[in-house]
């Protein structure tokens, strides 16, 4: 697939919440030259424009720069590192994961998480949590991860990935598809329409801290003061043999079409005119009726006086944990209805949006 070492490459940046400078600059890197402007707001979040034949209406595309990762809260007298996690984690997945902490120098330090002996618990039910775990970096005492280390309080760690394609069925595994999916998909866009005419101005962007409560969303929206926003996520996958009816993503079965979440009603016009163009161009398509979670787009169509907003997704098996699968054909399907959506879009269909 054209886009594979696009995902790859991004999967493999780090870039938590509060430190997402990483994919900022790789998205500089392949935007900047070929957009019109380039457009930053003071928390980190980033947008390219590109301008077409009229000013308005401003489409927003975003996905989020930033992953779940953790930070440095205490160092143990043994030299055991406590953290605290940037976004939510399944506690399940973490034992024996590697990790790298981030020094002030720079520098990555492996270590693998731990905890104390299961009899030691303080859940007598044996049910794990963060806080009965530790990062071991193989130190020995507080002083040699200070100055061994150079290993602080408040440094940023990030999940080692464990990048692999499986080729026989088209599916990645790699971390942080939440949100480099949405990312890639921002890259892609903004080279699709670089040359293309198109009555709209684009502006494909890149918002910080989503995981920690949606904050660079409410900053971006300011800088842009879009007309209609598309956010674009990897959304967690919950095609398991338990739930087959209640199913809202599904690996392989298209790009999800979000009707609701706890944070948005989508503008249901939008959903029935993404619906339509999924239909038309034959893109697979999938609906989800979310109970939980949310995303940007919560704060997004609240700012201004209202954003009609839509959320595009690619199914994640195994999301806000170390590894996620993801199907290059959901991908696919959902770069190519935000296309198909943009070009279908114009300042008539605007006005009619918000009549
Ligand atoms: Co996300």
């Amino acid at each position: 697939m054209e886009y594979t070492k696009l995902l790859k490459d991004l999967t493999l940046l780090s870039g938590v919440s509060g430190n997402e400078k990483p994919v900022r600059k790789f998205m500089e890197n392949e935007l900047k030259d070929i957009s019109d402007n380039m457009l930053k707001d003071n928390l980190g979040s980033v947008a390219f424009e590109f301008k077409g034949t009229s000013c308005s209406p401003n489409i927003l595309v975003v996905g989020h720069l930033d992953e779940i990762g953790f930070m440095v809260h205490s160092v143990s007298s043994k030299g055991l590192i406590k953290f605290t996690n940037l976004g939510g984690w399944d506690p399940r997945t973490l034992m024996s994961s590697p990790v790298e902490i981030i020094n002030r120098e720079g520098e990555k330090i492996i270590g693998l998480i731990g905890s104390v002996p299961v009899h030691h618990l303080k859940d007598t039910s044996g049910k794990l949590s963060i806080d009965d775990m530790y990062i071991d970096i193989g130190a020995e005492s507080p002083e040699e991860v200070r100055e061994i280390f150079k290993i602080r309080k408040g440094d940023f760690i990030v999940p080692v990935p464990h990048y692999a394609l499986i080729e026989k069925k088209n599916i990645m595994i790699s971390k942080a598809f939440d949100d480099r999916v949405g990312i890639a998909i921002a890259i892609a866009t903004g080279k699709h329409f670089k040359d293309k005419n198109h009555p709209n101005t684009i502006f494909c962007a890149g918002s910080v801290q989503e995981e920690v409560g949606t904050r660079g969303a409410q900053t971006i929206s300011q800088l842009i003061k879009p007309d209609i926003a598309i956010v674009l996520e990897g959304s967690p996958g919950d095609d398991f043999p338990t739930n087959k009816e209640e199913m809202q993503a599904k690996m392989n079965a298209g790009v999800q079409i979000r009707m609701i979440d706890p944070t948005m009603i989508c503008n249901p016009d939008l959903v029935n005119f993404a619906i339509d163009v999924a239909e038309e161009l034959k893109i697979p398509y999938q609906l989800a009726v979310r109970k939980s979670g949310g995303t940007d787009a919560g704060k997004i169509h609240v700012s201004g006086l209202g954003v009609p907003t839509i959320v595009l997704a690619a199914p994640v098996r195994y999301a806000h944990s170390h590894n996620g699968m993801l199907s290059l054909k959901d991908f696919q399907a959902t770069l190519d209805l935000t296309i198909a959506l943009i070009e279908r879009m114009n300042s008539d269909f605007f006005l009619e949006l918000i009549k």
